[in-house]
């Protein structure tokens, strides 16, 4: 049952940050996602994270100068999985980046969207049940102490989501939207209708805030450890828990 539901789930991963946080992070000159964590390079350890979590068909979204790098690196460790690449030409933010994987969607898929260096002690859909997801999007989120440095969702006294602000700097809540995101296929007419952000970028936070305001947006608190990989202090710290 479990891996005829997963069929229908489209896994797209965004893995076209730069990073220039860990530019230079033990002579980084490339992108983040081809840093080595533990020995493997970071988007193989996501495949693998992914892969045992029940996801069997991938879309990756890569910048234009490491598209070949990447496919070389994933193709030549996951020889039998289903995975395509698509390019985001310009950093236009996290929704821009997923509007790229819009014709490798059937119509039938719903569509799990993952942030290539968000990793987890467990997965996600040990308390998510696919049968349940019919439509709308549904956020997974998890408390934290530094809230304003991430996605806020301030939530009602029954779970449902009020609104999610980005990096606020006063934040509503401590509970942080982790880079995990399971949409239905209207997402990507709702990327067409999205502005710019002050920082000219098309926010992943407006999209869902859409979802929001449709009352179609579920939130998950997730279990156990999460690491968004995105500063050589939490590079150091996922290797960490990884060993
Ligand atoms: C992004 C999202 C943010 C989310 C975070 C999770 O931020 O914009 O809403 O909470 O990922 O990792 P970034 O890490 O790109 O600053």
């Amino acid at each position: 049952m479990y891996s005829l539901v997963v069929e229908n789930i489209k896994c797209i991963i965004a893995a076209g940050g730069l990073g220039t946080r860990l530019q230079e992070f033990r002579g980084n000159k490339s992108t983040k996602i081809l840093l080595d964590v533990n020995g493997t390079p970071m988007i193989n350890r996501q495949i693998s994270q992914l892969v045992n979590w029940g996801m069997r068909k991938f879309v990756i979204i890569t910048n234009p100068e490491y598209f070949n790098m990447i496919q070389e690196v994933t193709l030549g460790e996951f020889k039998d999985l289903n995975i395509e690449f698509t390019i985001q030409e310009e950093p236009k933010g996290i929704s821009h980046a997923l509007y790229q994987a819009r014709d490798y969607v059937d119509e039938n898929e719903k569509i799990f969207f993952v942030l290539g260096d968000n990793f987890f002690e467990n997965s996600p859909f040990n308390n998510f049940d696919f049968k349940n997801f019919h439509e709308g999007a549904c956020i997974f989120t998890t408390e934290v102490e530094n809230p304003e440095e991430f996605g806020v969702a301030e939530m009602d006294i029954d779970g449902k989501v009020l609104s999610i602000e980005e990096k606020p700097t006063n934040p509503k809540s401590n509970d942080a939207v982790v880079g995990l995101y399971m949409f239905d296929n209207s997402v990507f007419n709702k990327i067409d209708t999205l502005e710019p952000s002050a920082r000219g970028e098309y926010e992943i936070t407006d999209l869902c805030n859409i979802f929001v305001s449709e009352n179609k947006c579920m939130n998950l608190n997730i279990n156990g450890w999460w690491i968004d990989a995105g500063t050589p202090e939490r590079i150091i710290e996922l290797e960490d828990k990884l060993s």
